[in-house]
């Protein structure tokens, strides 16, 4: 099996003020810093990514935006490009993400050429796939994963998206508490690996790294993690609290 590394991500969605943004990174780069084994991100609101950048300086915690416009700069207020991510600090970026569907009208056009962009700039993009719970419930799972891939990933060859990042994350497991079972989040994951090795080929299949988000939290995160295609989490609520979200990160060190 591919040597992947496991990428252990926190998405902050719309909480936490510069101060305490800043704060909370500090006290999870004392508690990671051990933490060798694994890739760390966390993306904070766009307002906390410079101080954070700043505070995170020779630590192993890297910065993501959580979204990003495909525009590089323009007349489109409210908007924040690849360039101002990449200047504020960022690694990576979340596209696609679940709500960003659910209440900003995204598609899987527009994630399509938000993916172009990150590439473009070098960002590392987390794109994010997953079914709601009457998708699951009429047994559309795979197909949904088909169309959300497919078109997501529409016009892109191989080597383009060596450094892509997948994270499933069914719509009913987030923020519910209702975590997918390991069986469950393996199965998605092994069908998402299918479905990449198909359009794409093997080694991009096998270099792929995929995340699981949903209810991740300390208490689950090593027996997904023992699933052999998950290679890391896409953590929100656990991730708000460096005391948590440093458990999650260090899941294997755990007694
Ligand atoms: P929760 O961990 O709060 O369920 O959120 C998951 C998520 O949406 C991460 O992007």
């Amino acid at each position: 099996m591919a040597d992947r590394k496991p990428l252990m991500a926190g998405n902050w969605k719309m909480h936490k003020t510069v101060d305490e943004a800043v704060d909370a990174a500090r006290n999870l780069a004392d508690r990671v810093s051990g933490a060798s084994g694994v890739e760390i991100m966390i993306a904070p609101p766009f307002t906390a990514l410079a101080p954070m950048a700043d505070a995170l300086q020779n630590t192993r915690i890297g910065l993501g935006g959580q979204n990003l416009f495909w525009e590089d700069e323009g007349a489109y207020t409210g908007e924040v490009s690849g360039p101002m991510l990449k200047s504020a600090g960022c690694r990576y970026v979340i596209i696609g993400h679940s709500e960003r569907r659910q209440y900003f009208g995204e598609t899987d056009e527009t994630v399509n050429k938000r993916l172009k962009s990150a590439i473009r700039h070098g960002l590392i993009p987390v794109l994010c796939v997953g079914e709601t719970e009457s998708e699951r419930e009429a047994e559309k799972t795979f197909s949904v994963l088909d169309k959300q891939v497919g078109d997501g990933l529409k016009g892109f060859v191989a080597d383009e998206l060596k450094t892509l990042v997948l994270a499933y994350e069914p719509v009913w497991a987030i923020g519910t508490g209702k975590t997918a079972t390991a069986d469950q989040a393996q199965e998605a994951h092994k069908y998402l690996r299918a479905l990449i090795e198909k359009k794409f080929g093997k080694d991009l299949a096998e270099s792929l790294r995929i995340l699981y988000g949903g209810s991740v939290k300390p208490g689950n995160a090593a027996e997904l993690m023992g699933m052999p295609d998950l290679d890391g989490a896409l953590v929100g609520g656990a991730s708000l609290e460096a005391a948590s979200f440093s458990e999650i990160v260090l899941y294997d060190q755990n007694p």
